[in-house]
């Protein structure tokens, strides 16, 4: 291949900068040219009045400063016209215009879909793993993970400053869509006492207990770190939970915000609870050296791929080793969540 196409797709990761930067630097080692495209695959469909809007060639100096910077310079999207099959087809005239050979696809589980689709039409597309939530099983980690877990962390080590100098509990939601990892990982890492998960049933009036317990025991503070899919394995009865204690009505909605879970869990247990939603934060900032290193080892990998004129699979690592896998093994699979984790955090949390 003599010229490829790079993207990112999706919810933006640390990460997604060095990742390009590395696709571009390697594809110019091999004397291929690449294309960046603007926006996820709303770049490739070129509907901007300006087409520099919607791409533009990157050399090996245009990702100069780019590898410590958060979020992505090529912009993303979630492009959901690119599930009809005849805007995917002119998405693949649009490539063909350009001269381009193959396309990288850094994003989740939602871009692999539309790579796969791309590969389906006879253009061979690989894809990098670009979320911060873990979600996809067929690899160790994905790019953004490990920058994630480590702002969620510095995060709950200053709110635990605070709880424990009022003698409180804090209930810290972290993101993670239906993947359980970014809280798991971040309850071992700041000492939390739970952890709940979308993965691990666990009930509101149990954990009220054991925080009751522990206050007994003689903590002052207490960390609880919540995915934010978590009420999904929920198991109390809430609407019975609610009718024994009107006060936790809330406006009629059936699910739970993390400040009425707080205040549930203060009134069952006797004991302080305040609650904060993290949110983007975790998404935003520099990507860790590790994230970094993933992100270059991806990078180059993908272009190696397609220099072979492979396509309609995804990079990513096992036990510390590049694979690629065909994009339809990337799908369904629910990550299994660490059992191993789970139970050295309760024994740490005693
Ligand atoms: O997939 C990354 C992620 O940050 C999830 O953890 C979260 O559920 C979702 O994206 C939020 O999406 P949006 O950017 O559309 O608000």
């Amino acid at each position: 291949m003599k010229r490829i196409g790079v993207l990112t797709s999706g919810g933006d990761a640390p990460g997604m900068n060095a990742a390009i930067r590395s696709v571009v630097r390697v594809a110019a080692a091999n004397d291929m040219s690449v294309v960046g495209f603007r926006r996820g695959f709303n770049g490739v469909l070129m509907q901007s009045k300006d087409p520099a809007d919607d791409f533009s060639i990157l050399t090996a100096r245009s990702v100069s400063n780019t590898i410590h910077r958060g979020g992505t310079f090529l912009m993303t999207a979630r492009c959901t016209e690119f599930l009809d099959p005849e805007v995917q087809k002119r998405a693949v005239d649009n490539m063909h215009a350009l001269g381009l050979e193959g396309l990288v696809v850094i994003g989740g589980d939602g871009s692999f879909h539309g790579a796969l689709a791309l590969t389906n039409l006879g253009f061979p597309v690989v894809g990098i793993p670009g979320t911060i939530d873990n979600d996809l099983s067929y690899t160790d980690f994905t790019l953004g993970f490990d920058t994630a877990v480590n702002t969620a962390v510095e995060c709950i080590d200053k709110i635990r400053e605070t709880s424990d100098s009022h003698e409180r509990g804090s209930l810290v939601t972290v993101m993670g869509r239906n993947c359980g990892d970014i809280a798991l990982h971040t309850a071992i890492s700041c000492g939390a006492e739970f952890v709940l998960l979308p993965e691990k049933p666990w009930s509101i009036t149990d954990i009220a207990h054991r925080i009751k317990w522990g206050v007994l025991q003689g903590k002052r503070s207490t960390i609880i770190v919540m995915a934010e899919g978590a009420m999904e394995s929920q198991t109390d009865d809430i609407v019975k939970l609610c009718e024994k204690h009107p006060e936790f009505n809330e406006d009629g909605h059936e699910v739970i915000s993390s400040s009425r879970l707080a205040r549930m869990l203060e009134k069952l247990s006797g004991h302080e609870i305040r609650a904060t939603v993290l949110g983007y934060i975790q998404r935003g900032g520099s990507p860790t050296p590790n994230d970094r290193l993933l992100a270059s080892k991806l990078g180059a990998a993908a272009v190696e791929l397609l220099k072979q004129n492979i396509g309609g699979v995804a990079v990513g690592v096992r036990d510390n080793k590049v694979v690629h896998v065909p994009f339809e093994e990337t799908f369904g699979d629910h990550r299994l969540i660490n059992t191993s984790y789970v139970e050295l955090l309760d024994k740490l949390s005693t």
